[in-house]
């Protein structure tokens, strides 16, 4: 039998059964019960440790991206590892400061934030936001000025690059939502300049996600770097560099994602001599292989010469594979010693056909009450999911060697319906 490609961190086989780090992923469902995601303490700060040796060169603020995975205890590894955050929701900024993250090392980006969320990150004093247009520049410049103050900003900037990955996360395109075209940008930064409620502290650029060729990178910091010296000729002085999110990493045995040190090398080389603080906002490469998603297997199916596993996960719970068609790896938690392979979908109780873990795959012989494990889930899938078909969300759990914790509860009844009501109209 083939061995199974199993790119979590930390998962290995011992006498047949699956461990995390040296936690038995039997023991964990026998605890929290099914489905429920198992998070590797040791895989989030070993990400985390790759990242600072790959870049100690240029010791950049690494802002891990908190929609990856935004569970308090993840955060909580990264705010005592001295990382700082990349939010894009007030929410996030509160999920960060209630771990004691520092919002001083805290960047908030994204398209849409209100002037109640300018007003929180103003008040708790992030480093910098990343303003993505002119009517939010505007926003910010007008709460900051109502409250009497300066916000730190950054404009961010859209390279225009193709990052030749999937379109829902290709962000730097110009056709994108995302950020200011980059020759726009200097007469920004000279309106920005002349604001009363501005300080203007970096640029900043974000190109996409699950990104494996340094060049695309490449392209775009030199596209950052050029932009600077124009801002420094106007005399807009900046402090701070922002290249965005994080390299790709292995869901499958084919993805190659580059090493951290050329990626490092690279940024180096083009920015090294610029003067500025880097920034990093990786996500998904210091949490994706950090966790797994366990289920059990509800039934086995045949019909229509096809075969069903159905589980107790589904697209609720992880939606990758129905979203952007993405291959998760996945693999019994007990090996039953052979047997022979047979294709099948796995496929969970939603009642939608896009709802698949994966189709067409060869899989072992597995029977209801077999538990399997979802690889390269510790990033965009607790996050992701949601209550369709009134499903409560998943249990969250963190292994720290042979011990674990459930660090959210699955959801109750109660929980889902918490704060609706039948209306009464008399
Ligand atoms: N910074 C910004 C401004 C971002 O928009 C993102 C991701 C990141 C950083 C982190 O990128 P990473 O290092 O994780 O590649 N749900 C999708 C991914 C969406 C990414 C959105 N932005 C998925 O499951 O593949």
């Amino acid at each position: 039998m083939k061995k199974p490609f199993l790119p979590t961190t930390g998962v290995s086989y011992s006498d047949g059964e699956m461990f995390l780090e040296r936690a038995s992923l039997a023991s964990v469902a026998g605890a929290a019960g099914t489905p429920c995601y198992v998070y590797s303490t040791d895989a989030f700060e070993r990400a985390y440790g790759e990242y600072q040796d790959a870049f100690s060169e240029l010791a950049p603020l690494i802002c891990y991206s908190v929609k990856a995975n935004s569970n308090l205890s993840v955060l909580s590894l990264f705010a005592k590892m001295g990382g700082g955050f990349d939010v894009v929701s007030g929410g996030e900024l509160a999920r960060v400061e209630k771990v004691g993250g520092d919002p001083g090392k805290t960047v908030f980006s994204g398209v849409g934030k209100t002037a109640g969320e300018i007003r929180l990150a103003i008040e708790k004093g992030i480093l910098f936001f990343n303003v993505e247009s002119e009517g939010e520049l505007e926003a910010i410049n007008s709460v900051a000025s109502e409250m009497g103050k300066k916000a730190p900003v950054s404009i961010r900037v859209n390279p225009d690059i193709d990052p030749k990955t999937h379109p829902y996360i290709s962000t730097g395109l110009k056709k994108s939502k995302f950020g200011i075209d980059i020759r726009e940008a200097p007469a920004m930064y000279e309106r920005a300049a002349k604001m009363g409620g501005i300080e203007i502290r970096g640029i900043d650029a974000h190109i996409g996600s699950q990104i494996f060729d340094i060049s695309s990178f490449e392209d775009s910091v030199k596209r950052l770097v050029k932009l600077l010296s124009d801002l420094r000729q106007r005399g807009i002085g900046v402090d701070y560099m922002d290249i965005g999110g994080g390299v790709g990493v292995r869901y499958g045995e084919d993805d190659n994602p580059p090493p951290l040190g050329d990626f490092a090398a690279a940024v180096e080389k083009i920015a090294g001599g610029t003067g500025c603080n880097l920034i990093l906002e990786p996500g998904r490469s210091l949490s994706a292989n950090a966790g797994l998603l366990l289920t059990r297997v509800i039934y086995v199916k045949r019909g229509g010469g096809k075969k069903f596993i159905i589980v107790d996960a589904a697209m609720n719970d992880l939606i990758r594979p129905a979203f952007y068609g993405s291959r998760h790896e996945i693999a019994p938690v007990r090996q039953n010693g052979g047997g022979k392979m047979e294709v099948a979908d796995i496929v969970g109780p939603v009642c939608e056909s896009g709802d698949f873990l994966a189709t067409d795959r060869e899989f072992p012989p597995v029977e209801a009450g077999d538990l399997l494990a979802v690889m390269s889930a510790g990033a965009y899938c607790f996050t992701m999911s949601s209550n369709y078909n009134t499903r409560p969300r998943a249990a969250e759990v963190l292994v720290k060697g042979a011990e674990f914790r459930t660090v959210r509860e699955r959801e109750s009844f109660e929980d889902m319906i918490r704060g609706e009501t039948v209306a009464d109209f008399g």
